[in-house]
């Protein structure tokens, strides 16, 4: 048997499982809870590969707020390692980063789609370069800005995407920023999210690479950003960045991309999933068979919404009201959540969870990534509080009120 594909559904759960029994006897369910150390050996692994097999380029990474907008998680990130800034794709994320962690203008990406004139002027205004998603938005961009500006581009490196300048517009793209006297710093692609493939994630890069040759002079960076895809089953990257990283080096040294340009890279599920738990109280238990459970917590899909937004399989374990592990017969369950929602699952398909009884709670793995960020108020339950494990201690990151994010959002709303 491949030992390294058995389900390792207990691993690392030993680190949060102490701490948990505190936190249930004294909180409120549900909530999340987060392991920085998980959180800094993903960043830290992924920044290890990139240096193990890409022998010349610079790297630059920007953590993708939209994945995970807890500030506290994105700070501690940045702190780990100087390679580290942000990507954010609107004002209110914008402000909330300048505002909260300091971060300099440089550090910090703005990814948008086809977004308004008022928008990309607004984060040039702030000294960041946003990246400019269709020949129309260029065209208004360019007549707005004073010579010299640095301008960076969104490429729909397939084709396919919803935005993005498309490969064959490029030349048209070149001759408006020449006319504005401009320059192109930086190219951007985003490949989709979770993909499970290094060798798709490869010839994006190569398409982009390619693309980023028609360019003179040379840009200063090819953004590569997201998409490393997450394996829920085996709890681990589907993407082995060591062959990833590898295959890139090969590409740029084939078709001789500068060495002084620096390779970015905005990966989100892949830092923030596998240090993510989710923890709801079970209310109430129906058996329908012999076999099978309904399971009915005190939670919400809107406040776990990453199933439903990503598609995620998400594993699950029952610890009792002391926090022990439950062992025993395990039962196919739906995890179902509290409001009069008829479809209203915590995790859509059934999970087999060992003997779950009301008033055990439901421990949800992997829900670092596209959880607390993509929850919302539709069926009135609140966006749930966050918690971290940091040095050995637990201390609250965001409750369900104040939120930088949010009090940004309300600035830029009086703004228009
Ligand atoms: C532009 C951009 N960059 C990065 C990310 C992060 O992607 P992932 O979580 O797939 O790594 C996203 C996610 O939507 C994105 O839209």
């Amino acid at each position: 048997m491949d030992k390294s594909k058995h389900n390792n559904k207990n691993e690392n759960f030993n680190n949060i499982v102490i701490h948990l029994k505190n936190l249930i006897r004294d909180i409120d369910t549900p909530f999340y809870l987060y392991n920085i150390d998980e959180l800094i050996k993903s960043a830290t692994h992924f920044i290890e590969a990139y240096k193990k097999n890409i022998i010349n380029n610079p790297l630059g990474i920007y953590s993708a707020i939209f994945t995970n907008n807890n500030l506290f998680l994105h700070n501690e990130i940045c702190n780990s390692n100087p390679s580290f800034g942000i990507a954010v794709n609107s004002p209110a994320e914008l402000d909330a980063v300048i505002n909260n962690l300091k971060l300099p203008p440089d550090k910090i990406r703005y990814v948008g789609g086809i977004q308004p004139l008022s928008i990309l002027k607004y984060v040039s205004t702030n000294q960041v370069i946003p990246h400019i998603a269709s020949i129309e938005q260029l065209s208004q961009y360019c007549d707005s800005i004073p010579e010299s500006t640095k301008i960076g581009l969104r490429i729909d490196v397939l084709g396919d995407g919803l935005k993005g300048i498309k490969a064959n517009e490029l030349p048209l793209a070149l001759e408006i920023i020449k006319k504005a006297s401009c320059k192109i710093y930086s190219l951007h692609g985003y490949p989709g999210t979770n993909v499970l493939d290094e060798h798709r994630l490869l010839r994006f890069a190569l398409e982009l690479f390619l693309i980023s040759k028609q360019i003179k002079p040379a840009v200063k960076e090819i953004n590569l950003s997201g998409g490393f895809g997450y394996d829920y089953v085996y709890r681990k990257p589907a993407i082995c960045l060591d062959t990833y990283f590898n295959g890139l080096n090969k590409i740029l040294k084939n078709h001789d991309i500068p060495t002084n340009i620096k390779i970015c890279f905005e990966p989100g599920r892949i830092l923030f999933v596998n240090s993510g738990y989710f923890i709801t109280k079970i209310v109430d238990v129906k058996k329908i068979s012999n076999i099978h459970y309904n399971v009915f917590t005190d939670a919400c899909f809107t406040q776990f919404p990453s199933p439903k937004l990503t598609n995620t399989f998400h594993q699950a374990f029952v610890v009792d009201k002391t926090g022990n592990l439950k062992k025993g017969m395990s039962y196919l369950s739906k995890i179902c959540g509290a409001s009069t929602l008829s479809t209203d699952q915590i995790i859509p398909g059934l999970c087999e969870l060992n003997n779950p009884e009301p008033g055990d709670f439901v421990i949800v793995l992997d829900a670092g990534a596209y959880g607390r960020v993509g929850s919302y108020h539709f069926l009135g339950f609140p966006k749930p509080p966050e918690y971290a494990i940091k040095d050995d201690k637990v201390i609250l990151i965001r409750d369900s009120v104040n939120d930088p994010l949010e009090i940004g959002l309300q600035r830029n709303l009086q703004k228009d």
